[in-house]
């Protein structure tokens, strides 16, 4: 039976459908500009060959995935690498939206990771030729350095009325997340004269580009202080001034001392007024090779006289001193308000020569994509630059992202988690550790010297750098112990087949032995001395230990 027409029809519709929201979908989903580095760049991509700008650029894949990036690969270099864009990208009545990824692998302390969207350049201008001099329209990305840790957003923009550039931060930006995972970056730019920055899909800022919000603002003051105009001679700006009618009165004694004596004061009964403080000390005598002629007439050198330690003192006594009651400084006028006061002197108001008026923000068309930083850290990776009019071709891409990011995320807590499993397993070795010190101070025969051993303990128990030497030492110990073990036996056997051995030859292959153990100890000088040490008190400790529950039964 043959289809009638209307079915044919019919069932055409759906692909038809398809078909045109597929050319819907495509026209939508390109970008002005996009790069993913997953092919080579070389040809398309141009590193700087300007001086100074020595930094090489490599195409290298994103730690932890197959994707590829543009990475920074020298550490303390300038690096320069531009590109032409396909076509301009103009800021009229469509919004335009800037976005790129960078991780930063190795962290970082000092370097830019910022994008230049280059307006045009001066004739004869090629890619190669990017330097920091290259005008722009906008900057935007991450610059650490010192206390600057910021996300940039700067854009370069011409005074209709001068006709000169200036360039325009934008105030209070955003910090960037400080860690070594992928993030993406977003500027949108409205044709509103609005910019919002978002990273990691959260807004973090938006500002109006024609306003206060960036420094210095676009639109310039209608008038500016005249710089012809100068403060008079006699312009009086002293908001108060000293009373010039009021007079010292006539008992004010400006040369009354601070302090007197205290008449009050008695000498203590029993101040010893004909010894001296200091006498000469009894005991020293003069050095044999004391050259009168050369070294002068030998004196012998004081020492504080016992009888003032006994006594109430010595010497001449003095009075003590107290707060003179007629004390009074100088004498200075009160302060009255200026009757001549005229308040702050300002340059009269002018009409600013370079004053203009505009509705909307006119940001010249970026023609050109560079990457122009200065960095002192290496692992600085680009990827998925963008630039598109339509904000769905963004959120798409920054999909890409996200799947990524959750990988670094996932890694980063099992690594955290092993870390945390380490650093138990590290305070659970110190606890015992520090039981086995306490332990060991309660030895009997270190009672004397116990409490000071107590506040030792304390000490390294809050050092982490002596926690870890003490912990070498009682390694170092250990060994000690063991090769003494081995070496018993091997003397043992040796008594058993050649009888008793010297006493000399004994002490010489304890020499030999001492000398091998300190070797396994990094610190040969010390840890041979403490070796010493630390085998008397462990061997003591073993032996009370040993001892102890006798005692008690
Ligand atoms: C500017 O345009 C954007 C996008 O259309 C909008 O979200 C925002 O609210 C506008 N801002 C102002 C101040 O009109």
């Amino acid at each position: 039976m043959p289809t009638p027409m209307a079915v044919r029809v019919f069932i055409l519709i759906p692909y038809l459908l398809l078909l045109l929201l597929q050319c819907l979908y495509t026209s939508a989903a390109e970008p002005i500009f996009y790069e993913s580095f997953e092919e080579d760049w070389v040809g398309r991509w141009h590193p700087s060959n300007k001086e100074g700008y020595q930094g090489f650029w490599k195409r290298a894949k994103i730690e932890g995935h197959e994707n590829y990036g543009l990475l920074v690969s020298e550490k303390a270099r300038k690096y320069g690498i531009a590109t032409i864009l396909p076509e301009a990208v103009e800021f009229k009545d469509k919004p335009v939206i800037l976005q790129y990824e960078l991780r930063l692998q190795n962290g970082i302390e000092c370097g830019g990771s910022y994008l230049k969207f280059l307006r045009a350049q001066k004739d004869g201008w090629t890619p190669d030729q990017l330097d920091n001099t290259a005008p722009y329209s906008i900057m935007f990305g991450p610059d650490k350095c010192g206390a600057t840790n910021k996300v940039h957003f700067i854009f370069q923009h011409k005074n209709p009325k001068t006709g000169s550039y200036r360039e325009h931060h934008l105030k209070f930006p955003p910090s960037p997340p400080n860690d070594k995972l992928s993030h993406v970056f977003t500027a949108f730019v409205y044709p509103n004269n609005t910019v919002s920055i978002f990273i990691d899909e959260i807004e973090k800022k938006t500002a109006d580009l024609l306003s206060e919000s960036f420094d210095p603002p676009v639109l310039p003051p209608k008038t500016i202080p005249d710089p012809e105009d100068k403060k008079p001679e006699d312009w009086d700006e002293r908001v108060k001034i000293p009373d010039p009618e009021a007079v010292k009165p006539e008992d004010w004694d400006e040369n009354a001392p601070y302090e007197i004596e205290d008449l009050d004061a008695t000498k203590p009964v029993g101040w010893l007024d004909d010894e001296p403080e200091e006498i000469d000390d009894p005991d020293a005598i003069k050095p044999e090779d004391w050259d009168d002629d050369e070294d002068g007439e030998w004196e012998p050198p004081k020492v504080r006289n016992p009888k003032c330690e006994d006594g109430l003192g010595c010497g001449q006594w003095m009075r003590p001193k107290k707060k003179n009651p007629a004390y009074k400084g100088k004498w200075y006028a009160p302060m009255i308000d200026n009757p001549a006061y005229k308040g702050v002197w300002k340059a009269r108001q002018i009409p600013n020569p370079e004053y203009f008026h505009m509705e909307k923000l006119n940001l010249e068309p970026v023609v050109a994509l560079g990457i122009e930083i200065w960095t002192m850290q290496d692992g600085i990776l680009f990827d998925n630059i963008l630039i598109t009019n339509d904000e769905k071709i963004a959120s798409i891409y920054r999909e890409q992202w996200k799947a990524k990011y959750d990988i670094e995320k996932e890694q980063q807590k099992k690594e955290e988690a092993e870390k945390a499993a380490r650093e138990n397993a590290f305070v659970r070795m110190q606890n015992k550790l520090f039981k086995f010190l306490y332990d060991m101070a309660e030895l009997p025969s270190l009672a004397p010297q116990r409490e000071m051993l107590l506040a030792l303990i304390e000490i390294i128990e809050e050092n982490q750098v002596a926690v870890l030497s003490v912990i070498g030492i009682i390694v170092v110990v250990a060994l000690y112990f063991v090769f003494r073990l081995l070496l018993n036996r091997m003397k043992s056997k040796k008594s058993t087949f050649e009888g008793s051995l010297s006493k000399a030859k004994k002490e010489d292959i304890s020499c030999d032995d001492d000398a091998e153990d300190s070797e396994g100890s990094e610190d040969k000088g010390k840890g041979k001395e403490k070796v010493f040490e630390e085998n008397s008190l462990a061997d003591e400790f073993v032996a009370t230990r040993h001892r102890r529950p006798r005692r008690e039964t």
